[in-house]
């Protein structure tokens, strides 16, 4: 069992809640709300007042992934505007234990994400506390980038953690260059939650693609 989340990064600006839509009705299971500050990624997307003009426009749940610095300051906005997950990177919180409680606190789920290069072995305290653990990859900022094969590994070792801490309701997710190449690893490594961008809004057939990575 897989939860496929189009990552609406990829999807066109002008158009969002209809593009939203048109993935509900293809089979999504959840959307992947791409969140950048253009200072923690190279790169700026939307940000609150979007994502709570877009609650309406579906049923499914919204997770937020948060790449921007000091990522605290989002939580509650967040939260009022509908948000079911939250994804703050490991690398943009020096308090990462006060923003997890924040997130639960706010009544949400709440993950962290790993950069390529981040060890999975940094969330070894906070691992009884996590509903989530985000895989990144890529190098976060950019729909359409080439999957780096690492990943894979940082998923069992992500996986491991979670068992080793009896936190047997987290899930992990995967995001960054998933598509009907790259899924069957990632799956077998024990992700469950499948981020994909330019895999779906990108497909010609956006319900046949769903279902291939399904
Ligand atoms: C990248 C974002 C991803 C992005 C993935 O920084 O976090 O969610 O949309 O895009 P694809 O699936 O095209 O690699
Ligand atoms: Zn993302």
């Amino acid at each position: 069992m897989v939860t496929i989340c189009p990552s609406i990064l990829s999807a066109d600006f002008s158009r969002l809640a209809e593009e939203i839509q048109d993935v509900e009705r293809k089979g999504a299971d959840c959307i992947h709300l791409d969140l950048m500050d253009g200072h923690f990624v190279p790169n700026l997307t939307f940000g609150v007042p979007v994502i709570k003009a877009l609650r309406s426009c579906t049923k499914l749940p919204f997770d937020a992934h948060l790449m921007v610095e000091h990522p605290e300051t989002y939580i509650d906005g967040l939260a009022a505007a509908g948000v079911q997950y939250v994804t703050v990177h490991q690398e943009a919180c020096v308090h990462l234990d006060r923003v997890l409680q924040q997130i639960r606190e706010a009544g949400m789920k709440g993950g962290v994400a790993l950069n390529p290069a981040t060890p999975v072995s940094s969330l070894s305290c906070v691992a009884g506390q996590l509903d989530m653990i985000l895989i990144m990859s890529v190098n976060p900022g950019f729909g359409g980038q080439k999957f780096i094969p690492y990943a894979v590994d940082k998923i069992r070792q992500a996986k491991a953690l979670l068992e080793q801490a009896g936190n047997t309701a987290a899930v992990i997710e995967v995001d960054g260059g998933v598509n009907a190449k790259t899924v069957q690893a990632v799956k077998d490594a024990g992700a469950t939650f499948l981020v994909a961008g330019s895999a779906v809004f990108g497909a010609e057939d956006r319900a046949a693609a769903i279902a291939s990575l399904r």
